[in-house]
């Protein structure tokens, strides 16, 4: 079957009649759906099945082991996210797998499909859950009590679904067997448009990380309390959102983004008591990514004192910068000659892995050039494109 068709298959799970597009978030109804299909297609390229402690899944081909040929993606979306971002990764694989079987190819080393968990931190916050907790970059203590905006912690979602919280951490027996890893993905910006080409090789990742403002003051009633002496949050929040963009227009590269914000109780004829903003900050540079996020931060505490409102700021999730394996890059470029080379700001579980295995990506064009929105698409013949080259990269390097 081929990828657009896989891709059609699961068109209609986890959309979101609210916000439009996809709303898939770790062990959500969609998720359950889309992990039940994704055993069931494997199963079908008779591919042996294993969901391992951190719940992210995988599809064998031969013994699972050493020196593994690894692929794969995301099956969740940020909130009203598009159809392309992680399946486009793991139906390219599956794809890829059943074309090698049906022409009789015998690999040398094993091969597997993988589809981790929570890649976008749609629902617990952390971005690329199932692959930091694999590779033990976020500690198992502090993403089992990860609270999702239902209250429910990760813990008690991940028990719902039948896996053992208790086991989540650092997998070095699952890390040790990958070999060599290529994670397919679409495009998420114009770089592709801008090169006129279909397919791209993931050079570099940029750093990127999380910070949650909490700003307090005092909730009041909107129509009884004067404007002077209030203590909004709201005040310094909305400071906040134009401070952030103020400042990351000032540094090249830069980008900072406040896609999140809760009042509580969040009531129009109530002052806020607080407002939990969250700050997406992005620079080449960790050193620089760091010097943006604490300008922004300086500039939060003194919005938050002059409104008399106190601030705490925590770092949810931080991810350094990434240059994927120059030897793995220089054995892709020899494998898809004509096909250019591509840095992105998006995050993506191969630059989570990078740092133990060689890893790279594969990056199909996206006309709109716009992703983590329902505009996101890939025309099916650079799908058809990607899945190709994702085919030969799979036979090359497991032959
Ligand atoms: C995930 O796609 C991210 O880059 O935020
Ligand atoms: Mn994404
Ligand atoms: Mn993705
Ligand atoms: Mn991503």
């Amino acid at each position: 079957m081929s990828a657009v068709a896989l891709l059609r298959e699961i068109a209609d799970v986890g959309r979101d009649r609210r916000r439009g597009g996809y709303s898939r978030h770790a062990f959500d109804g969609a998720d359950a759906e889309l992990r039940t299909w994704f055993v069931e297609q494997a199963e079908r390229r008779a591919l042996s099945v294993e969901t391992d402690r951190n719940g992210n899944i995988w599809a064998w081909w031969g013994m699972p082991g050493p020196g593994a040929v690894v692929t794969g993606s995301h099956l969740d979306s940020v909130p009203g996210g598009g159809a392309f971002d992680g399946p486009l990764g793991v139906v390219s694989a599956l794809h890829a797998m059943e074309t090698l079987h049906t022409e009789g190819f015998r690999p040398t080393r094993p091969l597997a499909v993988v589809m981790f968990a929570e890649e976008e931190g749609g629902r617990f916050g952390v971005p690329c859950l199932g692959s930091r907790l694999l590779t033990g970059s976020l500690d198992a203590d502090q993403a089992r009590a990860l609270r999702g905006p239902d209250g429910v912690t990760l813990a008690e979602a991940a028990s719902r679904s039948g896996l053992d919280p208790a086991r989540f951490g650092r997998d070095v027996p699952a890390l040790s067997r990958i070999g060599t890893f290529v994670e397919l993905h679409v495009e998420q910006g114009r770089g592709l448009i801008d090169l006129d080409s279909p397919v791209a090789v993931g050079s570099t990742v940029i750093p990127h990380g999380r910070w949650r403002f909490s700003f307090r003051g005092q909730g009041n009633h909107a129509g009884a309390t004067l404007m002077e002496g209030r203590r909004d949050p709201m005040l310094p929040a909305a400071s906040l959102v134009t401070t952030a963009r103020r400042i990351a227009s000032g540094v090249a590269g830069a980008r900072a983004t406040v896609g999140r914000l809760v009042p509580r109780p969040g009531g129009t004829n109530v002052i806020a008591s607080t407002v939990d903003v969250w700050l997406d900050a992005r620079v080449t540079g960790d050193d620089r990514t760091r010097s943006m996020v604490d300008a922004i931060a300086d500039a939060a505490r003194q919005a938050a004192s002059e409104e008399g409102c106190e601030v705490t700021i925590a770092e949810e999730s931080y991810a350094g910068g990434v240059t994927f394996d120059p030897v793995l890059r220089k054995r892709l470029a020899g494998l898809l000659p004509e096909v250019p080379e591509l840095p992105t700001g998006a995050g993506h579980d191969a630059a989570i892995l990078a740092e133990h295995v060689p890893a790279s990506m594969l990056y199909v064009r996206n006309p709109t050039g716009i992703s983590h929105a329902p505009e996101e698409f890939a025309e099916d013949a650079d799908v058809e494109h990607g899945a190709r080259a994702l085919t030969e990269v799979l036979r090359n390097f497991s032959t």
